[in-house]
Protein backbone atom coordinates (compact mmCIF):
# COMPACT_ATOMS: atom_id res chain seq x y z
CA UNK A 1 0.00 0.00 0.00
CA UNK A 2 0.96 3.56 -0.61
CA UNK A 3 1.33 5.96 2.15
CA UNK A 4 -1.18 9.00 2.58
CA UNK A 5 1.63 11.22 1.30
CA UNK A 6 2.18 8.85 -1.97
CA UNK A 7 -0.71 9.93 -3.43
CA UNK A 8 0.12 13.77 -3.79
CA UNK A 9 2.05 14.39 -7.39
CA UNK A 10 3.20 17.78 -7.46
CA UNK A 11 4.21 19.62 -10.95
CA UNK A 12 6.51 22.42 -11.30
CA UNK A 13 6.29 24.24 -14.71
CA UNK A 14 8.96 26.95 -14.55
CA UNK A 15 8.14 28.94 -17.53
CA UNK A 16 9.41 32.37 -19.10
CA UNK A 17 6.18 33.87 -17.87
CA UNK A 18 5.19 32.23 -14.90
CA UNK A 19 6.53 30.11 -12.44
CA UNK A 20 3.79 27.13 -11.20
CA UNK A 21 3.17 24.86 -8.87
CA UNK A 22 0.21 22.37 -9.09
CA UNK A 23 -0.65 19.54 -6.40
CA UNK A 24 -2.66 16.47 -7.59
CA UNK A 25 -4.10 14.10 -5.43
CA UNK A 26 -4.38 10.67 -6.61
CA UNK A 27 -7.87 9.10 -5.25
CA UNK A 28 -8.75 5.88 -4.03
CA UNK A 29 -11.14 5.57 -6.79
CA UNK A 30 -8.49 6.74 -9.30
CA UNK A 31 -9.60 9.82 -10.59
CA UNK A 32 -6.70 12.51 -10.12
CA UNK A 33 -7.77 16.02 -8.46
CA UNK A 34 -6.24 19.07 -8.59
CA UNK A 35 -5.90 20.04 -4.70
CA UNK A 36 -4.19 23.08 -4.57
CA UNK A 37 -1.27 25.62 -7.00
CA UNK A 38 0.53 28.94 -6.70
CA UNK A 39 1.84 30.48 -9.86
CA UNK A 40 4.23 33.76 -9.61
CA UNK A 41 5.48 35.75 -12.26
CA UNK A 42 8.45 34.43 -13.44
CA UNK A 43 12.10 35.87 -13.12
CA UNK A 44 15.40 34.82 -14.46
CA UNK A 45 13.91 32.84 -17.19
CA UNK A 46 14.93 33.23 -21.02
CA UNK A 47 13.28 31.44 -23.45
CA UNK A 48 12.86 28.56 -21.52
CA UNK A 49 16.06 28.48 -19.64
CA UNK A 50 17.23 29.21 -16.47
CA UNK A 51 19.57 32.65 -16.91
CA UNK A 52 19.78 34.12 -12.94
CA UNK A 53 19.51 31.15 -10.26
CA UNK A 54 18.35 33.49 -7.30
CA UNK A 55 14.90 35.29 -8.78
CA UNK A 56 13.99 31.52 -9.86
CA UNK A 57 14.99 30.30 -6.44
CA UNK A 58 12.54 32.76 -5.19
CA UNK A 59 9.69 32.38 -7.64
CA UNK A 60 10.12 27.94 -6.87
CA UNK A 61 10.04 29.15 -3.42
CA UNK A 62 6.64 31.54 -3.81
CA UNK A 63 4.74 29.13 -5.96
CA UNK A 64 5.45 26.29 -4.25
CA UNK A 65 4.64 27.52 -0.86
CA UNK A 66 1.41 29.18 -1.69
CA UNK A 67 0.46 25.38 -3.77
CA UNK A 68 1.24 24.23 -0.04
CA UNK A 69 -0.46 26.90 1.84
CA UNK A 70 -4.16 25.98 -0.40
CA UNK A 71 -3.48 21.83 -0.17
CA UNK A 72 -1.79 22.05 3.34
CA UNK A 73 0.36 18.89 1.65
CA UNK A 74 4.11 19.47 2.48
CA UNK A 75 6.00 18.79 -1.05
CA UNK A 76 9.19 17.08 -1.56
CA UNK A 77 9.15 15.97 -4.96
CA UNK A 78 8.40 18.12 -8.03
CA UNK A 79 7.46 16.42 -11.84
CA UNK A 80 9.48 19.54 -13.32
CA UNK A 81 9.31 20.29 -17.39
CA UNK A 82 12.64 20.92 -18.84
CA UNK A 83 12.36 23.06 -22.48
CA UNK A 84 14.73 25.76 -24.08
CA UNK A 85 16.78 24.90 -27.67
CA UNK A 86 19.30 23.10 -26.18
CA UNK A 87 16.98 19.97 -25.93
CA UNK A 88 17.83 17.73 -29.24
CA UNK A 89 15.12 14.41 -30.28
CA UNK A 90 16.41 11.90 -32.83
CA UNK A 91 14.83 9.02 -33.70
CA UNK A 92 17.07 5.56 -33.18
CA UNK A 93 17.08 1.86 -33.95
CA UNK A 94 17.56 -0.89 -31.21
CA UNK A 95 18.10 -4.54 -32.66
CA UNK A 96 18.34 -7.91 -30.51
CA UNK A 97 18.55 -11.54 -31.40
CA UNK A 98 15.81 -13.20 -28.88
CA UNK A 99 16.76 -16.38 -30.36
CA UNK A 100 17.95 -18.03 -33.56
CA UNK A 101 14.84 -20.59 -33.14
CA UNK A 102 12.19 -18.38 -31.87
CA UNK A 103 10.74 -18.11 -28.78
CA UNK A 104 8.26 -16.20 -26.34
CA UNK A 105 9.45 -12.49 -25.68
CA UNK A 106 10.19 -11.80 -22.07
CA UNK A 107 10.21 -8.50 -20.68
CA UNK A 108 14.22 -8.98 -19.67
CA UNK A 109 14.18 -9.17 -23.79
CA UNK A 110 12.32 -5.95 -24.06
CA UNK A 111 15.01 -4.51 -21.98
CA UNK A 112 17.85 -5.25 -23.80
CA UNK A 113 16.07 -3.72 -26.93
CA UNK A 114 15.39 -0.66 -25.20
CA UNK A 115 19.23 -0.25 -23.92
CA UNK A 116 20.32 -1.57 -27.49
CA UNK A 117 18.54 1.84 -28.87
CA UNK A 118 20.69 3.59 -26.53
CA UNK A 119 23.03 2.64 -27.61
CA UNK A 120 24.41 5.46 -29.71
CA UNK A 121 27.19 8.09 -28.88
CA UNK A 122 25.78 11.09 -26.94
CA UNK A 123 28.12 13.82 -26.26
CA UNK A 124 29.69 14.61 -23.14
CA UNK A 125 28.08 17.74 -22.47
CA UNK A 126 24.23 15.77 -23.00
CA UNK A 127 22.44 14.48 -20.80
CA UNK A 128 19.80 10.91 -21.94
CA UNK A 129 16.75 12.88 -20.86
CA UNK A 130 13.92 10.23 -22.03
CA UNK A 131 13.87 7.13 -24.75
CA UNK A 132 10.43 6.70 -25.66
CA UNK A 133 9.41 3.44 -27.87
CA UNK A 134 7.35 4.36 -31.10
CA UNK A 135 6.77 0.58 -32.57
CA UNK A 136 8.31 -2.69 -31.97
CA UNK A 137 9.27 -4.80 -35.24
CA UNK A 138 8.91 -8.84 -34.67
CA UNK A 139 10.92 -10.19 -37.35
CA UNK A 140 9.82 -7.72 -39.18
CA UNK A 141 6.47 -7.20 -38.85
CA UNK A 142 6.21 -3.63 -37.70
CA UNK A 143 3.79 -1.25 -35.50
CA UNK A 144 3.62 -3.55 -32.62
CA UNK A 145 3.00 -2.03 -29.47
CA UNK A 146 3.68 -4.78 -26.80
CA UNK A 147 5.63 -7.64 -27.87
CA UNK A 148 5.86 -9.12 -24.28
CA UNK A 149 4.58 -12.80 -24.88
CA UNK A 150 4.70 -13.05 -29.15
CA UNK A 151 7.30 -15.72 -30.67
CA UNK A 152 10.17 -14.20 -31.95
CA UNK A 153 13.53 -14.77 -33.31
CA UNK A 154 14.66 -10.52 -33.80
CA UNK A 155 13.27 -8.01 -32.03
CA UNK A 156 13.84 -4.47 -32.95
CA UNK A 157 12.67 -1.11 -31.35
CA UNK A 158 12.12 2.64 -33.26
CA UNK A 159 12.72 5.12 -30.31
CA UNK A 160 12.45 8.83 -29.86
CA UNK A 161 15.64 9.90 -27.98
CA UNK A 162 15.62 12.83 -26.29
CA UNK A 163 19.23 14.74 -24.76
CA UNK A 164 19.29 18.05 -23.20
CA UNK A 165 22.01 20.16 -21.67
CA UNK A 166 23.86 18.69 -18.47
CA UNK A 167 24.65 22.22 -17.77
CA UNK A 168 20.90 23.46 -18.15
CA UNK A 169 19.54 20.55 -16.30
CA UNK A 170 21.92 20.81 -13.00
CA UNK A 171 21.16 24.57 -12.89
CA UNK A 172 17.06 23.75 -13.07
CA UNK A 173 17.79 20.83 -10.03
CA UNK A 174 19.84 22.94 -8.25
CA UNK A 175 17.26 26.38 -8.39
CA UNK A 176 14.63 23.15 -7.45
CA UNK A 177 17.32 22.26 -4.60
CA UNK A 178 17.76 25.19 -3.16
CA UNK A 179 14.23 26.13 -2.84
CA UNK A 180 13.63 23.46 -0.71
CA UNK A 181 12.75 20.29 -2.47
CA UNK A 182 14.93 17.20 -2.48
CA UNK A 183 13.53 14.99 -5.35
CA UNK A 184 13.28 16.53 -8.60
CA UNK A 185 11.96 14.47 -11.95
CA UNK A 186 13.03 16.32 -15.19
CA UNK A 187 10.00 16.03 -17.58
CA UNK A 188 10.30 17.13 -21.26
CA UNK A 189 7.87 20.17 -21.53
CA UNK A 190 6.78 19.07 -24.57
CA UNK A 191 5.87 15.54 -23.44
CA UNK A 192 4.00 17.63 -20.21
CA UNK A 193 2.04 19.36 -22.68
CA UNK A 194 0.70 17.08 -25.03
CA UNK A 195 0.05 14.79 -21.88
CA UNK A 196 -1.85 18.08 -20.88
CA UNK A 197 -4.09 18.09 -23.44
CA UNK A 198 -3.58 15.61 -26.27
CA UNK A 199 -6.43 12.84 -27.06
CA UNK A 200 -5.19 9.46 -27.69
CA UNK A 201 -7.26 9.58 -30.87
CA UNK A 202 -5.33 12.05 -32.18
CA UNK A 203 -2.04 10.81 -31.32
CA UNK A 204 -2.85 7.73 -32.97
CA UNK A 205 -3.97 9.50 -35.77
CA UNK A 206 -1.01 11.97 -36.19
CA UNK A 207 -0.88 15.92 -34.64
CA UNK A 208 0.84 18.44 -34.07
CA UNK A 209 0.86 20.34 -30.31
CA UNK A 210 2.01 23.59 -30.80
CA UNK A 211 2.79 25.42 -27.11
CA UNK A 212 2.61 29.23 -27.49
CA UNK A 213 4.24 30.46 -24.17
CA UNK A 214 6.09 34.25 -23.23
CA UNK A 215 9.23 33.38 -24.99
CA UNK A 216 9.27 30.15 -26.62
CA UNK A 217 6.70 28.07 -29.13
CA UNK A 218 7.60 24.52 -29.12
CA UNK A 219 6.19 22.07 -31.22
CA UNK A 220 5.29 18.04 -30.78
CA UNK A 221 4.55 15.76 -33.31
CA UNK A 222 2.81 12.62 -32.08
CA UNK A 223 1.82 9.99 -34.84
CA UNK A 224 0.90 6.01 -34.29
CA UNK A 225 0.33 7.27 -30.12
CA UNK A 226 4.00 8.19 -30.16
CA UNK A 227 6.16 10.81 -30.36
CA UNK A 228 8.61 11.80 -33.08
CA UNK A 229 9.67 14.93 -33.10
CA UNK A 230 10.58 18.40 -30.69
CA UNK A 231 10.89 21.55 -31.77
CA UNK A 232 11.60 24.60 -29.90
CA UNK A 233 11.63 28.15 -31.85
CA UNK A 234 12.94 31.25 -29.44
CA UNK A 235 9.71 33.33 -30.19
CA UNK A 236 6.38 33.63 -28.37
CA UNK A 237 3.75 35.61 -26.56
CA UNK A 238 6.19 38.36 -25.71
CA UNK A 239 7.32 39.04 -29.23
CA UNK A 240 3.82 40.15 -29.84
CA UNK A 241 4.12 42.25 -26.53
CA UNK A 242 7.11 43.85 -27.82
CA UNK A 243 5.59 44.49 -31.20
CA UNK A 244 2.75 46.03 -29.60
CA UNK A 245 5.03 48.53 -27.28
CA UNK A 246 7.05 49.61 -30.37
CA UNK A 247 4.87 49.67 -32.99
CA UNK A 248 2.36 52.16 -30.93
CA UNK A 249 5.27 53.57 -28.86
CA UNK A 250 4.22 52.37 -25.04
CA UNK A 251 5.25 50.91 -22.08
CA UNK A 252 5.83 46.92 -22.21
CA UNK A 253 2.68 46.81 -18.96
CA UNK A 254 0.45 49.07 -21.53
CA UNK A 255 1.49 46.92 -24.55
CA UNK A 256 0.55 43.72 -22.76
CA UNK A 257 -3.01 44.96 -21.31
CA UNK A 258 -3.58 46.10 -24.89
CA UNK A 259 -2.46 42.64 -26.31
CA UNK A 260 -4.43 41.04 -23.85
CA UNK A 261 -7.80 43.08 -24.09
CA UNK A 262 -7.91 43.42 -27.85
CA UNK A 263 -5.59 42.26 -30.33
CA UNK A 264 -6.44 39.92 -32.71
CA UNK A 265 -3.98 37.45 -34.79
CA UNK A 266 -6.90 36.68 -37.24
CA UNK A 267 -5.96 37.04 -40.72
CA UNK A 268 -9.79 37.70 -41.39
CA UNK A 269 -10.39 40.02 -38.46
CA UNK A 270 -12.59 43.47 -39.46
CA UNK A 271 -12.91 45.94 -37.03
CA UNK A 272 -15.29 48.78 -38.54
CA UNK A 273 -13.04 52.17 -37.09
CA UNK A 274 -13.28 50.53 -33.43
CA UNK A 275 -11.01 53.02 -31.82
CA UNK A 276 -9.05 51.93 -28.11
CA UNK A 277 -7.14 54.52 -25.77
CA UNK A 278 -3.95 54.08 -24.90
CA UNK A 279 -1.48 55.25 -22.61
CA UNK A 280 2.08 56.74 -24.12
CA UNK A 281 5.23 55.89 -23.11
CA UNK A 282 5.68 57.61 -19.61
CA UNK A 283 2.30 57.63 -18.84
CA UNK A 284 1.65 60.77 -19.27
CA UNK A 285 -0.72 61.44 -22.19
CA UNK A 286 -3.20 59.38 -23.53
CA UNK A 287 -3.85 58.52 -27.20
CA UNK A 288 -6.59 57.09 -29.42
CA UNK A 289 -6.15 54.25 -32.31
CA UNK A 290 -8.08 52.52 -34.40
CA UNK A 291 -8.22 48.28 -33.16
CA UNK A 292 -7.01 47.78 -36.92
CA UNK A 293 -3.35 49.17 -36.12
CA UNK A 294 -3.08 46.63 -33.38
CA UNK A 295 -4.51 43.63 -35.50
CA UNK A 296 -1.39 44.75 -38.50
CA UNK A 297 1.07 44.57 -35.90
CA UNK A 298 0.52 41.33 -34.94
CA UNK A 299 -0.70 39.37 -37.43
CA UNK A 300 2.55 39.31 -38.90
CA UNK A 301 4.05 37.89 -36.13
CA UNK A 302 1.30 35.08 -35.14
CA UNK A 303 1.87 34.30 -39.21
CA UNK A 304 5.56 34.20 -38.75
CA UNK A 305 5.68 31.69 -35.78
CA UNK A 306 3.56 29.25 -37.56
CA UNK A 307 5.47 29.43 -40.72
CA UNK A 308 8.74 28.89 -39.14
CA UNK A 309 7.04 25.67 -37.49
CA UNK A 310 5.38 24.70 -40.51
CA UNK A 311 9.14 25.17 -42.37
CA UNK A 312 9.56 22.58 -40.19
CA UNK A 313 7.59 20.22 -39.94
CA UNK A 314 7.88 19.99 -43.54
CA UNK A 315 11.91 19.84 -42.97
CA UNK A 316 11.70 16.45 -41.02
CA UNK A 317 8.92 15.57 -43.36
CA UNK A 318 6.59 14.85 -41.37
CA UNK A 319 3.36 17.30 -42.48
CA UNK A 320 1.50 15.33 -44.42
CA UNK A 321 1.31 12.39 -41.01
CA UNK A 322 -0.91 14.78 -39.24
CA UNK A 323 -4.58 13.34 -39.97
CA UNK A 324 -5.60 14.95 -36.62
CA UNK A 325 -4.62 18.92 -37.09
CA UNK A 326 -2.67 20.95 -35.00
CA UNK A 327 -3.67 21.81 -31.52
CA UNK A 328 -2.53 25.26 -29.73
CA UNK A 329 -2.14 25.53 -26.62
CA UNK A 330 -0.08 27.95 -23.88
CA UNK A 331 -0.87 31.46 -22.81
CA UNK A 332 0.19 31.94 -26.42
CA UNK A 333 -3.18 30.40 -27.76
CA UNK A 334 -5.38 33.37 -25.58
CA UNK A 335 -4.69 35.43 -27.94
CA UNK A 336 -7.97 36.45 -29.91
CA UNK A 337 -7.75 34.65 -33.66
CA UNK A 338 -4.61 32.45 -33.39
CA UNK A 339 -6.14 29.59 -34.34
CA UNK A 340 -8.08 31.07 -37.62
CA UNK A 341 -4.32 32.48 -38.26
CA UNK A 342 -3.03 28.91 -37.53
CA UNK A 343 -6.27 27.33 -40.11
CA UNK A 344 -4.65 29.52 -42.55
CA UNK A 345 -1.47 28.86 -42.58
CA UNK A 346 -1.58 25.25 -42.25
CA UNK A 347 -4.91 24.38 -44.07
CA UNK A 348 -5.49 21.42 -41.17
CA UNK A 349 -8.06 21.08 -37.94
CA UNK A 350 -6.98 23.44 -35.73
CA UNK A 351 -7.81 23.29 -32.28
CA UNK A 352 -6.69 25.05 -28.86
CA UNK A 353 -5.87 22.57 -26.38
CA UNK A 354 -7.36 23.04 -22.56
CA UNK A 355 -5.60 20.67 -20.52
CA UNK A 356 -7.86 17.40 -19.34
CA UNK A 357 -7.90 14.45 -17.30
CA UNK A 358 -7.75 15.88 -14.06
CA UNK A 359 -10.83 17.34 -11.74
CA UNK A 360 -11.00 20.28 -9.19
CA UNK A 361 -10.34 23.94 -9.42
CA UNK A 362 -12.13 24.63 -12.55
CA UNK A 363 -10.27 28.13 -13.14
CA UNK A 364 -6.93 25.97 -13.41
CA UNK A 365 -8.08 23.26 -15.47
CA UNK A 366 -10.20 25.25 -18.09
CA UNK A 367 -6.90 27.44 -19.22
CA UNK A 368 -4.52 26.49 -21.29
CA UNK A 369 -1.88 28.38 -19.75
CA UNK A 370 -1.54 25.10 -17.22
CA UNK A 371 -1.05 22.66 -20.35
CA UNK A 372 2.27 21.70 -18.69
CA UNK A 373 1.38 21.71 -15.47
CA UNK A 374 -1.50 19.86 -15.47
CA UNK A 375 0.39 17.38 -17.99
CA UNK A 376 3.29 17.02 -15.02
CA UNK A 377 0.83 16.07 -12.69
CA UNK A 378 -0.93 13.70 -14.98
CA UNK A 379 2.53 12.27 -16.01
CA UNK A 380 3.69 11.43 -12.26
CA UNK A 381 -0.20 10.07 -11.30
CA UNK A 382 0.44 7.90 -13.97
CA UNK A 383 4.27 6.29 -12.70
CA UNK A 384 2.26 6.50 -9.40
CA UNK A 385 -0.45 3.82 -10.78
CA UNK A 386 2.74 1.51 -11.95
CA UNK A 387 5.01 1.61 -9.90
CA UNK A 388 2.48 0.41 -7.40
CA UNK A 389 0.83 -2.70 -9.37
CA UNK A 390 2.37 -4.05 -12.13
CA UNK A 391 -0.12 -3.94 -14.73
CA UNK A 392 -0.44 -6.17 -18.16
CA UNK A 393 -2.57 -3.86 -19.62
CA UNK A 394 -0.67 -0.53 -19.74
CA UNK A 395 0.84 -0.56 -23.50
CA UNK A 396 4.99 -0.42 -23.07
CA UNK A 397 4.83 3.17 -24.29
CA UNK A 398 3.95 4.56 -21.39
CA UNK A 399 5.69 2.32 -18.80
CA UNK A 400 9.22 2.92 -20.32
CA UNK A 401 8.92 6.70 -20.44
CA UNK A 402 8.25 6.44 -16.71
CA UNK A 403 11.07 4.08 -16.13
CA UNK A 404 13.70 5.93 -17.97
CA UNK A 405 13.68 9.54 -16.15
CA UNK A 406 15.84 9.89 -13.18
CA UNK A 407 15.18 11.15 -9.57
CA UNK A 408 17.68 13.22 -8.30
CA UNK A 409 18.52 13.44 -5.11
N1 LIG B 1 -5.56 36.48 -22.72
C1 LIG B 1 -4.39 36.50 -23.36
N2 LIG B 1 -4.31 37.00 -24.61
C2 LIG B 1 -3.13 37.04 -25.26
N3 LIG B 1 -1.97 36.58 -24.75
C3 LIG B 1 -1.99 36.06 -23.51
C4 LIG B 1 -3.20 35.97 -22.75
N4 LIG B 1 -2.92 35.40 -21.55
C5 LIG B 1 -1.58 35.13 -21.57
N5 LIG B 1 -1.04 35.53 -22.73
C6 LIG B 1 0.39 35.47 -23.12
O1 LIG B 1 0.88 34.15 -22.98
C7 LIG B 1 2.27 34.21 -22.67
C8 LIG B 1 2.54 33.34 -21.47
O2 LIG B 1 2.18 32.02 -21.76
P1 LIG B 1 2.64 30.82 -20.82
O3 LIG B 1 2.18 31.06 -19.43
O4 LIG B 1 2.19 29.57 -21.48
O5 LIG B 1 4.22 31.00 -20.91
P2 LIG B 1 5.41 30.26 -20.14
O6 LIG B 1 5.10 28.83 -20.04
O7 LIG B 1 5.69 30.98 -18.87
O8 LIG B 1 6.61 30.54 -21.15
P3 LIG B 1 7.57 29.54 -21.97
O9 LIG B 1 6.77 28.30 -22.24
O10 LIG B 1 7.92 30.29 -23.23
O11 LIG B 1 8.76 29.32 -21.12
C9 LIG B 1 2.61 35.66 -22.40
O12 LIG B 1 3.26 36.22 -23.53
C10 LIG B 1 1.25 36.30 -22.19
O13 LIG B 1 1.21 37.65 -22.56
MG1 LIG C 1 5.46 27.12 -21.15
Amino acid sequence: MMSRKEHYIVGLDIGTSKVCALIGELREDGILSVIGYGTVESKGVSRGVVVAMEPVIECIKKAVGDAELMSGVSIEKVFVGISGSHIIGFNSRGVITVSSQGRKVTRDDINRVLEASKNISIPQDKYLLHVIPQEFIVDDHPSIIDPMSMLCSKLEVNAHIVTCSNIALRNLVECVNRAGIPKVVPVLEQLAGSIGVLREDEKKLGVALIDIGGGTSSLAVFDNGSLWHTFVLPMGGNNFTNDISIGVRTSLEEAERIKKKYASASPTFVSEDETIEIQTVGGATRKVLSKQIINEIVKPRAEEIFVKIKDELRRVDLYQYLTAGIVITGGGALLEGMADMAQAIFDLNVRIGKPYGAEGLNDVIDNPVFASSVGLVKHGSESLKLGEKYDLDKSWLKRVVNKIIMIFE
